[in-house]
């Protein structure tokens, strides 16, 4: 056998006895697999704490693909690459146009119908019955919806999260409407403004021809901003991104009774309050912008932990206030910025900072090249890209978080930089070594 056809034939192999593991662990306990039909699971039931069917999967994932691809072949594969662009297109009308809440859950709709329930949702804009019917059989080829008989549309599972679940659809529209334009002028941002590291200077500028940061973009729209807030508990939704990662993937019992931890742009301290809670020696004080704090936001710490988590406001760019802290703790901070704007971060603490401080850093990192499975590579492959659409900010390999500790201050000492399993996000600590 060659070795292109013995690739084909093991790959054949694997898929068979990971499926097999799935299917077995499944049938052991009465369960179903996710499925298309529009009343079946919309993702498979297997926790991560089952190792090896959950592990199964995802190694699934990744031979099936491998797989697709090689029965594509490179020729066929790229030319289908580079057009399917288009996947964006049928799911942005689909979901714009509320295509989802014109098709019944139950049994079907001609297309004539369905036309005439689409405009009334879209204030009678005329959208031509061959148009939409475009976008449905382009989307079918995606398993979203069906036509289940000729000229009529059914819901598939796929469908229906668009009509049921919030923020996954807020994903969709996100993704596919509101970042579409930007994505499709990062180029000429680079060529406009060429090696920038200015969150103004970004795909997202040039698409919606305005200057401001991201950020204070999307705020100035209430819908957009509640879409991208929704969008984003979609992937955060995701098991590795969970808050418990950061509660258990840190040795914070070692910190000491009573160590305090700042927890800079810590949002709303839920990430706070889930440490406090698993450890009561610490105290925690949450650092936001002053947008983030109201009297109802500041009343969301629950009361037994109103002594150990105070909500406040700073701006991490500005010099640090909490002098001697034990830890400056940073979630899903700096893979939103470039580095300059990482550096300037960084030095704004060292006024605060007393030896032995530590600093720690819970943030996403690229896996060195094809050293993750499939799905992890892909998914910070495809983040470090976004993060250049949005913000010209990007993911980092751990040795880019060593330079940015020696660019802030060789007083800096770079410990450790490790991801907790099943973790989608590694922790990163240093040590100030500078004065008591
Ligand atoms: C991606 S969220 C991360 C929130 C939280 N740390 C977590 O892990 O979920 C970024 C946070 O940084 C805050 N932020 C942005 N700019 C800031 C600034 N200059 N100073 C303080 N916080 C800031 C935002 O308001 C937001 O809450």
């Amino acid at each position: 056998m060659t070795t292109s056809i013995q690739r084909i034939t093991s790959l054949s192999e694997e898929i068979s006895g990971k499926t097999k593991i799935i299917t077995d662990y499944l049938s052991s306990k009465g369960l179903e697999a996710a499925s298309f039909d529009v009343n079946g699971l919309s993702e498979y039931p297997i926790p991560p704490q089952d190792e090896i069917p959950f592990k199964a999967r995802l190694e699934l994932i990744a031979a099936t693909k491998e797989l697709h691809d090689l029965a594509l072949g490179p020729k066929e594969g790229l030319r289908y690459l580079a057009w399917d662009s288009v996947n964006s297109l049928s799911l942005q009308a689909l979901w714009e146009f509320k295509v989802a809440e014109a098709v019944p859950l139950a049994g079907m709709i001609s297309y004539e119908d369905l036309t005439k329930k689409v405009r009334e949702l879209n204030d009678n804009l005329e959208i031509p019955m061959l148009n939409l019917r475009r976008f449905l059989r382009h989307a079918m080829t995606n398993r979203i919806f069906r036509e289940p008989e000729k000229g009529y549309v059914a819901h598939t599972r796929s469908s229906r999260l668009l009509l049921q679940d919030d923020a996954l659809a807020s994903w969709v529209g996100f993704m596919s409407h509101d970042l579409w334009l930007p994505i499709a002028n990062v180029v000429n941002a680079m060529k406009k403004w060429p090696a920038s590291e200015e969150s103004t200077e970004t795909g997202v500028n040039l698409a919606y021809n305005q200057d401001l940061p991201w950020f204070d973009f999307i705020q100035k729209d209430q819908t957009f901003s509640k879409r991208y807030n929704l969008a984003m508990q979609a992937h955060g939704g995701g098991e590795g991104f969970a808050a418990k990662h950061t509660v258990d993937g840190y040795p914070w019992g070692e910190l000491g009774d009573g160590a305090t931890v700042v927890d800079l742009g810590g949002n709303q301290g839920y990430i706070s309050t889930a440490i406090a809670e698993a450890f009561p020696k610490l105290k925690f004080i949450v650092q936001d912008t002053a947008g983030m704090r109201t009297p109802e936001t500041l009343g969301k710490v629950p009361d037994g932990l109103k002594d150990r988590v105070s909500l406040t406001t700073h701006d991490f760019f500005t010099p640090q206030a909490v002098i001697g802290a034990d830890v400056y703790f940073f979630r899903w901070i700096f893979h939103g910025f470039a580095d300059k704007y990482c550096v300037k971060i960084l030095k704004a603490l060292v006024p605060a900072l007393r030896k032995g401080s530590k600093v720690v850093i819970n943030d996403g990192a690229l896996p060195e090249p094809l050293t993750a499975g499939y799905i992890e590579e892909r998914s910070m492959r495809t983040m470090d890209l976004f993060m250049q659409v949005t913000v010209n900010a990007r993911e980092r390999e751990v040795g880019d978080w060593e330079v940015l500790f020696s660019r802030a201050d060789k007083r800096y000492k770079f410990g450790r930089a490790w991801k907790p399993e099943k973790s989608r996000m590694w922790f990163i600590e240093a040590e100030w070594t500078g004065d008591e």
